[in-house]
């Protein structure tokens, strides 16, 4: 823990004005893991001594609370640009107080300080728990980071502020032991710890009970659930025991490496109604060469041969993918086994990036030498394949009939509400007679922009 006193005046602007709530501001970057701590973290401050209310607005906010991603330099230099952009209204304003979470925070530490002395603290992803201590003394002119990097840290998931009722982001591991070479992760969130199965199953209960009917599992690697636990359970364990909580719905889960896709959670995905038909499953290349580089664990045949049990046995699968193009060292021939790896799945979706080097892994090692401008055309060549590929996968379910959870009100038209199906298509239904959690019957009508507009047959199915 580091801690400064400063010097700057913070008795600024509220002079005389009666005692409003605190304004708070939190922007998250990155992936659905920061946007389940952004939850918790508003729920801690919600709940605490702070009296606090959350706000958008960048002018009117007391405490502007930034939780970062450090996975490409893109993510990272948008936290950077939003700070120097801080800094001059801080200047304006020395009462604000900005603060700093998430990755970028256990990566760079107090070294942040140094560059952007204007953020009042650093609150590491372990410690979201502190952050209203933090606040405190941010207000006291007490500039401090505080940065756990091992251990379990906080899982406050029934405090978390959800936005719906329907949907929930549920944590289940934390951190990753897989040290792909490019990737980050490890280093700024710790080795892989699985929480307790009798935390999270209390946890579903809880939802449950509130309405929450859509459940989505988060880990780097969900698969490899329940390594290091006293109890031994596996994810597909854990989805079943899941699955058996009434009021749950629909249960998602993502990130499944491929190395730990077992059979077993295949076999539960066909055949348990309330498990997801969707597997987000990364590739990251096409090429064995350069899956061994990145140390993957896993042949580009050994991920085929993954597609193809899916395919033959979850009926209407839907599979979603990462690509990382320009890794070091790739050639054409390695981009070409990845174009082709592609024409022989049909990936519903893909995530396409180009490879940004991360210092402290061990790709950071190796020249960075496939030029911008070939990893920018190699990233466009795979959108277009991508393109056409979720093109063809959803004009194959125009006419059919599926069952679907109704998770949003649409943003467009506000007698139209937003559905997604079990294998994770998104249609829109005319909202007469229709409530938020329904599981109805729809027929797929037409398509446009990877959105389905569909005709409602049955409401409070539950096939
Ligand atoms: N460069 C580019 N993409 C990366 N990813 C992780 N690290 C890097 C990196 N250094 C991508 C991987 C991962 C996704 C979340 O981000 O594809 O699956
Ligand atoms: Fe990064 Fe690999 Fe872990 Fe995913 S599995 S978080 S890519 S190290």
């Amino acid at each position: 823990m580091a801690e400064n006193e400063r010097t700057d005046d913070k008795s600024g602007d509220s002079g005389g004005k009666p005692q409003k709530k605190l304004r708070v501001l939190l922007r998250t970057f990155g992936c659905q893991m920061n946007q389940a701590d952004s939850e918790v973290a508003m729920g801690i401050i919600g709940e605490s001594h702070l009296d606090a209310e959350f706000v958008e607005d960048r002018d009117t906010a007391d405490v502007i609370l930034i939780n970062t991603c450090s996975v490409r330099d893109h993510a990272e230099q948008r936290v950077f640009g939003l700070l120097r952009e801080l800094k001059a209204r801080k200047q304006k304003r020395p009462k604000r107080i900005i603060g700093v979470m998430g990755c970028m925070a256990v990566e760079y530490k107090e070294k942040l300080f140094r560059e952007f002395p204007h953020i009042d603290f650093i609150c590491g992803a372990k410690d979201i728990d502190k952050l209203p201590e933090l606040i405190d003394d941010a207000s006291r002119n007490i500039q401090k980071a505080v940065i756990t990097e091992e251990g379990y840290g906080v899982h406050e998931g029934k405090l978390a502020l959800r936005k719906d009722g329907v949907c929930a982001l549920v944590p289940i591991t934390h951190g990753c032991d897989n040290y792909c070479s490019y990737c980050i992760v490890p280093y700024v969130r710790g080795r892989e710890i699985s929480r307790p199965t009798e935390e999270i199953l209390d946890e579903l209960n809880y939802l449950a009970e509130k309405g929450y009917k859509q459940i989505v599992f988060l880990g780097q690697n969900v698969n490899s659930y329940g390594a290091g636990l006293k109890t031994k359970i596996t994810f597909t364990g854990l989805l079943k025991k899941a699955a058996e909580i009434n009021g749950i719905e629909l249960i998602e889960f993502m990130t499944s490496h491929p190395k730990d896709a077992s059979d077993e959670l295949i076999e539960a995905m066909a055949s348990d109604p309330k498990i997801s038909k969707h597997i987000h499953l990364p590739v990251q290349s096409g090429s064995n060469v350069i899956l061994r580089k990145m140390k993957r664990n896993y042949t580009r045949e050994a991920y085929l041969q993954i597609v193809k049990t899916l395919q033959k046995s979850v009926l209407d699968v839907s599979i979603t993918t990462d690509i990382i193009v320009g890794f070091p060292g790739e050639t054409d021939s390695d981009f070409n086994d990845t174009i082709e790896l592609m024409k022989a799945v049909p990936f519903d979706a893909s995530f396409i990036f180009k490879y940004s080097p991360r210092a402290g892994t061990e790709a950071h090692k190796l020249p960075d030498n496939v030029p911008q401008a070939e990893k920018e055309r190699r990233n466009q060549a795979l959108l277009e394949i991508q393109n056409e590929l979720s093109a063809a996968q959803n004009s194959r379910y125009i006419g059919r009939a599926m069952k679907a959870l109704i998770v949003q009100k649409s943003r467009k038209n506000a007698d139209e509400f937003l559905a997604v199906t079990w294998n994770d298509k998104l249609v829109v239904v005319p909202g007469k007679g229709l409530a938020l959690g329904n599981v109805i019957d729809v027929t797929l009508d037409e398509l446009s922009n990877n959105t389905f507009k569909g005709t409602v047959t049955a409401i409070g199915s539950k096939k």
